[in-house]
């Protein structure tokens, strides 16, 4: 039990300060290495809800606290990816470039992250928030960018929405190896994790707002040749990567940032001396409900 006098502020004292039109913000007034009451949840789910990235900033959380925070949210999930050693990623799994020595370790896991997508969309059930907390941060650069596929299929031509109404694109661990150019899925990730198809344009089971819900993990559209399948991947991607749905996030150590994947495609931004400065993040993924 976390005596009142230590408790962060009561969520009426939660100040959410848009960063951009596109769905960030910054939330202050809480301190999230300490227990959320119930009203603090809800608070951020509400803030979430209306800004599909929330960063809060000078956070100091062990993993442990991190995952009690994340915990507030659902269930927290692992990751499919092996670590360079064969070892599975814990809970709460690190994300980073340089190894204890110093030295660059295996970037084959970083490398799929570098497109665009939304996490664990290769499951049935994938996920709700992603959570990051910078540990270590490089000068500058190593950003990631988040699409608001919510803005993304707003602007989309009358014909466009009509012609993908109703289709279904096939996400797969197996392609999302081959389309990022990353190691072969393993013959126990392709027995555990089958290829799933889901809506090409999802509903939000909040808001009810429509997304483009799309991104590396997917093989094809169901029910098109090949070409057009391709294509219209390829079309509908680029319409993503424009400029007017992206908030870019520039790390500073302590950040956390929390977004809502059912809205969003993310990617991180090599745009650093990757072999040189030490890019640190905790990563915690909680899981969402079924895309309708
Ligand atoms: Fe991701």
């Amino acid at each position: 039990m976390v005596p009142d006098t230590a408790k962060s502020a009561p969520a009426s004292a939660l100040a959410v300060k848009p960063l951009s039109s596109v769905g960030a913000a910054e939330v202050e007034g809480i301190d999230l290495s300490q227990d959320l009451d119930p009203a603090e949840v809800a608070a951020v789910l509400a803030a979430i809800a209306g800004n599909p990235v929330l960063i809060f900033r000078n956070q100091r959380l062990s993993k442990d606290r991190q995952a009690r925070f994340s915990g507030c949210f659902g269930e927290l999930e692992g990751h499919i990816a092996r670590l360079s050693d064969g070892r599975t990623f814990p809970t709460v799994h690190t994300l980073t470039n340089l190894g204890a020595d110093g030295s660059l370790i295996n970037m084959d896991v970083a490398r799929l992250n570098w497109f665009w997508h939304t996490d664990k969309s290769y499951h049935a059930v994938p996920a709700f928030v992603t959570i990051l907390h910078a540990v270590e941060v490089p000068p500058s650069g190593g950003d990631t960018q988040f699409s608001d596929a919510r803005m993304a299929y707003d602007a989309l031509t009358p014909g466009m929405k009509a012609r993908i109404d109703g289709l279904r694109a096939v996400h797969d661990w197996v392609a999302s190896r081959i389309n990022s150019g990353t190691s072969p899925a393993t013959a126990e990730q392709r027995r555990t994790r089958p290829p799933v198809s889901h809506p090409l344009v999802r509903t939000h089971p909040d808001t009810g707002r429509k997304s483009l819900y799309l991104g590396v993990h997917v093989s094809h559209i169901e029910g098109l040749p090949q070409a057009e399948s391709a294509a219209l991947l390829a079309e509908l991607t680029d319409h993503i990567g424009q400029e007017r749905f992206i908030y870019t996030h520039g790390w500073r150590k302590g950040d956390v940032v929390m977004w809502d994947n059912r809205c969003l495609l993310h990617r991180a931004l090599p745009n650093y001396e990757i072999a040189r400065h030490p890019r640190v993040l905790n990563r915690t993924v909680v899981v969402g409900t079924r895309p309708r």
